[in-house]
């Protein structure tokens, strides 16, 4: 495995030879630096993120580049603009005891959540403007109660750093931690926010859509993929007491035309809103809504389907992976939690960062997904359950 001694040897000499030590990592799945690795050299700032950058630059495998020291630190090294996708889980507040401290220990939420900030500063500032940020956080109790942590960090980074959120996701794990109290309900979720610096962010939707849709045959005819033949839509049109009667022929004649789509398999359903029939789906107000001035001035409108099938909702139902080197680290989130994340809102030649990447699960799920990726942690421990994970599936493949 990974060259250990040779290593520390350099760290401790603080030799500053970069080149070899790259070289010694390169293929044991991920190269490690150490913040202080190179402290007695003079310019220690500008030869350790520069060497991390042209190994990501540069390498094919999506090896990840560790760094082992405190994030704030590393993140005020990283350039300005060069991620494009940030996802993480610190610390929850005053519940777990990592080995080397770090936040989390703090006295107050509060010192907590101002410690949190200045990260997520960074966070913003490293960040390409169309690049996204993926946040897990939990919650604690204390006195009783609950402290709200996860939505006043989120609401203070709106407010306080003007970034926008864009999804507020619940992860049902289903099962929490132990909880003997009789007098609230069990704790199973979690938060996981995703913010974006500008409007104008990367997506790519097709990558998460689920569940593809066709049009099928159903006793001989051909009906939308949830089986609606217009049968239904045309008795309303019919009986409608609220349509004209110019209103109803032009709803007949465009139902017509989109049942035609469904037949030539163009697109694979629809649903129809006809004024006063279905409960409408947008907002009343016609200020704010095109369909709500659609209803009122045409009498009815489509929603079409994707063919490509639908997006993910807000509400992820995923296990905990707490068999996963529960023994050596006791905070890993699942990989799927990192999956959507990454199709949707990291590029395939993007660059990936979890700044309190503990046993590397972004990183790991990145390598998978042929990103590359830097992780940074304060435990030297954890990091290297990092680079073995990822070591691990490297030696699978050759
Ligand atoms: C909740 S765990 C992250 C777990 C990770 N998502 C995984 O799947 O393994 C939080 C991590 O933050 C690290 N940490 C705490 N304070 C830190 C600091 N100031 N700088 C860097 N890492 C820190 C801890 O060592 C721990 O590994």
């Amino acid at each position: 495995m990974i060259d250990k001694d040779y290593i520390t040897a350099l760290k401790h000499r603080g030799s500053g030879d970069v080149a070899a030590l790259i070289n010694a990592q390169r293929d044991v799945g991920g190269v490690v630096f150490y913040n202080d690795c190179f402290a007695n050299e003079k310019q220690p700032d500008n030869i350790l993120l520069p060497a991390g950058y042209e190994f990501l630059k540069n390498d094919n495998p999506a090896y990840p580049v560790f760094y082992i020291g405190d994030s704030l630190t590393v993140l005020k090294k990283i350039p300005s603009g060069s991620i494009d996708f940030c996802m993480t889980s610190p610390p929850y507040w005053g519940q777990r005891c990592y080995e080397n401290g770090g936040i989390g220990m703090e006295h107050t939420p509060e010192h907590f959540i101002a410690n949190l900030l200045e990260v997520t500063k960074e966070i913003k500032r490293v960040l390409k403007d169309s690049g996204s940020f993926w946040f897990n956080i939990g919650d604690t109790y204390r006195n009783k109660s609950l402290q709200g942590i996860p939505w006043r960090i989120a609401i203070k980074m709106m407010d306080e750093q003007r970034w926008i959120l864009r999804n507020d996701v619940v992860w049902n794990k289903h099962k929490g931690a132990m909880d003997s109290s009789a007098d609230k309900l069990r704790n199973i979720h979690e938060m996981l926010f995703h913010f974006v610096k500008t409007s104008n962010y990367y997506y790519n939707a097709d990558a998460i859509r689920q569940n593809p849709q066709t049009t099928v045959v159903r006793n001989g005819a051909v009906v939308s993929s949830s089986g609606v033949c217009g049968i239904r839509y045309r008795r309303q049109i019919e009986l409608s007491t609220a349509l004209s009667s110019e209103e109803k022929e032009n709803a007949m004649r465009d139902l017509q035309h989109v049942l035609k789509k469904i037949e030539n398999s163009e697109i694979p359903d629809f649903r129809m809103i006809i004024r006063n029939q279905q409960r409408a789906t947008h907002s009343d107000s016609e200020k704010v809504s095109g369909r709500a001035r659609e209803l009122k001035e045409k009498g009815y409108y489509f929603l079409f389907y994707s063919k490509n099938g639908a997006l993910p909702a807000d509400v992820w139902e995923i296990l905990p992976e707490d068999t996963q080197h529960r023994e050596k680290h006791y905070a890993v989130y699942p990989e799927d939690l990192c999956k959507v994340p990454i199709l949707a809102t990291c590029p395939p030649d993007g660059i990936v960062l979890d700044p309190f990447c503990g046993s590397g699960t972004t990183n790991k799920v990145a390598y998978d997904l042929h990103r590359k990726s830097i992780g940074i942690d304060i435990s030297e421990k954890y990091i290297d359950i990092a680079r073995q994970r990822v070591s691990q599936l490297h030696l699978n493949l050759v």
